[in-house]
């Protein structure tokens, strides 16, 4: 499942769009790299150039919290080490598989792209939200 930017995944905070954009724009290359049956390496470069971006992004994400002193911190930064778990899941799953399978282009859909549209939604509004509020 491709995911668009649109104005439902916007949380009004720039820093936060700029990089959920990047982010997309790499969730969407994984997603292509499957639908077109690609070989197993090229899968995986893509996992991990998605994962290099995660890895900055939560980061940033989760120093911009420090520095407004977001109040549910504790739990944001959990989610986060959660999707992280799930990216590092299904690295095994693509390493133990020829390449992608229908379980691992499932797998994405549900545990990255819905994931990440939830989360933006709903977690990454609130952080926006939060900021505009003490401002
Ligand atoms: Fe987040």
């Amino acid at each position: 499942m491709k995911i668009v930017f649109d104005e439902s995944l916007r949380t009004g905070n720039e820093r936060i769009d700029s990089e959920h954009q990047e982010l997309i724009d790499r969730v969407n290359k994984l997603v292509e790299s499957c639908e077109k049956g690609t070989e197993k390496m090229t899968a995986i470069k893509t996992l991990d150039f998605l994962m290099d971006y995660t890895e900055f992004h939560f980061a940033d994400e989760e120093k911009l919290q420090k520095e407004v002193g977001y109040d549910k911190f504790d739990q944001h930064h959990q989610m986060h080490e959660d999707f992280k778990k799930s990216v590092g899941e299904l690295h095994e799953m693509l390493e133990e598989e020829e390449g992608p399978t229908d379980a691992f282009v499932q797998a994405v859909n549900k545990n990255i792209s819905e994931w990440l549209v939830n989360h933006i939604q709903g977690w990454d509004k609130a952080i926006a939200d939060f900021i505009r509020a003490k401002q």
